[in-house]
């Protein structure tokens, strides 16, 4: 039976166990036994006799509730190594594939310059997209500050120089770590591999970062947010160059005094290349440390 298909018939209401098996052509107990699963997935189903299944809306984390939402093949790992290193497995098996990997926990989380990333399993997003914008490989940093833009713009924060998204205060809330496949003068493909931290509560020996959960004060449904971001990233126009405004707009870094590595100034502007402008020099590649307080 096609588990998407039947959680697309409960979340549209009013259906019976009987009329699922009539529609599904099964049982009545296979139908019970296909919803037992997917509320073993963590999605709320009420069965009510007489009115039916009911499902209450944003709960529920795993392959059949986000293959229901999200229109990509989704791998779901309640455990992986690294998203990023899945979906580079998946491209090697089918070079022609466009997958979504998501991951409740990894063991090997890779962050942005030879980091790790440490991540709270079954509370925070962990996700990596196959993309192919097609631009020429310098054109890829601006297509991945514009996803990161775009992701700030859904989740309605900042974005610091240049992917990580930000609180008004400068808090990490998540990362980015985009890795090129190019062939000549063309990207095959992107893999974004995308951490946001969600409801994780704790980050004893990271002052600087923080959640979704614990700035908005409440538990957040992960498999729509998740749904809300990818919908954000695809709608990002990379049939060529993309618009870096929205990265300007919601930039935590532009204006600010900032050390990048050996450099020390302003960050004036950004560069149409990626480019973080500072005391008038180009930084192409760092991590920003904001010298002064936000304003
Ligand atoms: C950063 O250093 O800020 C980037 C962190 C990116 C972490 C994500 S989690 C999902 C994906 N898989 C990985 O191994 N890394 C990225």
């Amino acid at each position: 039976m096609d588990k998407v298909a039947l959680l697309e018939t409960i979340a549209a209401g009013g259906a019976t166990g009987s009329t699922m098996a009539q529609r599904f052509g099964v049982s009545r107990a296979m139908i019970w036994k296909a919803v037992e699963g997917l509320r073993a997935e963590g999605l709320c189903i009420e069965g009510t006799p007489g009115a039916g299944y009911r499902l209450e809306a944003g709960r529920g984390f795993g392959p059949v509730s986000l293959a229901w939402r999200c229109a990509r093949p989704v791998h779901f790992f309640e455990c992986c190594d690294s998203t990023n290193a899945q979906a580079r497995r998946l491209l090697a098996e089918d070079v022609s594939a466009s997958p979504l990997v998501v991951a409740d926990a990894q063991t090997a989380g890779r962050g942005r310059r030879g980091r790790s990333w440490r991540s709270e399993p079954g509370e925070n997003l962990l996700f990596s997209l196959v993309l192919r914008p097609n631009v020429v490989p310098q054109y890829a940093p601006r297509c991945v500050l514009a996803w990161a833009a775009a992701m700030a713009q859904a989740l309605d924060v900042y974005v610091k120089w240049p992917n990580d998204l930000v609180t008004q205060t400068g808090a990490k809330l998540g990362g980015i770590l985009a890795e090129l496949d190019a062939e000549g003068d063309r990207v095959r493909t992107v893999i974004l591999g995308v951490g946001i931290n969600v409801n994780q509560r704790d980050f004893d020996d990271l002052p600087d970062a923080t959640s979704l959960a614990r700035e908005r004060g409440v538990r957040i449904a992960r498999a729509p947010l998740l749904a809300t971001l990818i919908e954000a990233i695809e709608a990002v126009d990379t049939s060529g160059a993309p618009s870096l405004d929205l990265w300007r707009n919601r930039s935590h870094t532009l204006g600010q005094k900032v050390r990048v590595g050996q450099v020390t100034g302003l960050a004036t502007a950004l560069r149409d290349d990626g480019a973080l402008m500072v005391g008038g020099q180009a930084i192409l590649a760092g991590d920003v440390e904001l010298l002064g307080p936000f304003r």
